[in-house]
């Protein structure tokens, strides 16, 4: 049993309990997604001289290891440890200008923020409610003058973010936000360059605002291909929306893929991951991303390397979606 301090607060681990689960189960309200030492959405810092666990470090920058950030989501701790949140004092405000329903479990939300933004579509930002309970959500649009953010949030039977979202939160109400983090956005300068981006569930959101960005703000040229995956067709939200995309551009290739039952020749049927890494055996050159379930996006990952794309040319978030 080891002690962490939060928050001038003491909190005792369990056997074999990382540091972010200590925290949950005492009720402390901090952000995560895949509990897993994939998103980095947990990031901490320990104020410690003694490092934290190499492992609670994969992943991080060679500066952040350095600095002592370390994910609490797989940092099972070996001594007590003293930690912090990163800028956790900096929230925007935000207010709420829309919302509606996008399939039967999936709500846009939209949020106008009080101040100038910077961000690139893809990017994630925590959401905090009144009361205290933070989320990462990616950012499903474009940089715009009205500085709005759009949100796909998958609304989970017991889930306290999404079911604030789904039954408290109202047009004109207001909502904190951080500002946005992440690699998962298109880079400018390689308009040839062939896209793959491969998401599940919500993990639309952050691949529906890159190809609008790619095609609305950068005119990228190069073939880009977008496989959504679902168990049913009702999870496959937006899809008017993106055939409609396919004929306004041809460069842009659209595949909805269902892992259940397949009851129309629109889609094809399988794992959104297995169906376009079949179709695409040689990815040298191509920039890949990949966005939704953890399992699906670690999978991904791996063999979108071993069909040659560079690790560098590879990004994800990995979330439940
Ligand atoms: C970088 C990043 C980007 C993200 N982007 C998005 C996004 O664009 N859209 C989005 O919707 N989410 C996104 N997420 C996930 C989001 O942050 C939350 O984890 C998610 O909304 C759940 O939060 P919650 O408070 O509603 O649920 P929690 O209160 O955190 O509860 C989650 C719990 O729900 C239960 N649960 C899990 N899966 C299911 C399931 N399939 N059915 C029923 N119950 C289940 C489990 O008990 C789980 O512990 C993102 C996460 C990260 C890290
Ligand atoms: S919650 Fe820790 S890395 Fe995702």
């Amino acid at each position: 049993m080891t002690r962490i301090k939060f928050d001038d607060q003491i909190f005792e681990t369990e056997h074999n309990e990382t540091v972010l689960h200590t925290l949950l189960r005492n009720n402390v309200q901090v952000p995560y997604g895949c509990k897993a030492g994939v998103c980095q959405s947990c990031l901490m810092r320990s104020l410690d001289d003694t490092p934290p666990p190499v492992a609670s470090q994969a992943g991080l920058k060679d500066t952040q290891q350095k600095q002592n950030y370390f994910l609490p989501c797989i940092c099972m701790p070996e001594n007590g440890m003293t930690v912090v949140l990163p800028n956790q004092n900096t929230w925007l405000e935000g207010e709420v200008v829309d919302k509606c329903t996008l399939s039967d479990n999936v709500m846009l939300i939209k949020l106008k923020s009080t101040e100038p933004l910077a961000f690139f579509a893809g990017q994630f930002v925590n959401l905090k409610n009144e009361a205290g309970v933070i989320r990462s959500y990616s950012i499903a649009n474009i940089p715009n003058p009205a500085h709005e953010l759009v949100f796909h949030i998958r609304i989970l039977p017991n889930g306290q973010f999404s079911q604030f979202v789904a039954n408290e939160l109202e047009i004109g109400m207001p909502l904190s936000f951080s500002h946005a983090q992440g690699s998962c956005h298109y880079l400018e300068g390689k308009s040839e360059q062939p896209l793959l981006l491969i998401g599940t569930g919500t993990g639309l959101a952050p691949l529906y605002g890159i190809i609008r960005d790619a095609l609305e703000n950068h005119n990228h040229s190069g073939e880009i291909h977008l496989f959504h995956g679902s168990r049913d067709a009702s999870g496959l939200y937006f899809e008017d929306k993106l055939r409609e995309m396919e004929k306004n551009h041809a460069n842009f290739h659209y595949t909805p893929c269902l892992s259940g039952e397949v009851k129309s020749r629109k889609y094809t049927k399988g794992r959104a991951n297995q169906i376009a890494l079949e179709k695409f055996i040689n990815l040298e050159g191509w920039r890949v991303y990949l966005c939704g379930q953890p399992d699906m996006v670690l999978q991904a990952k791996k063999m979108a390397y071993l069909q040659g794309a560079s690790s560098k040319e590879i990004y994800a978030d990995a979330f439940l979606s």
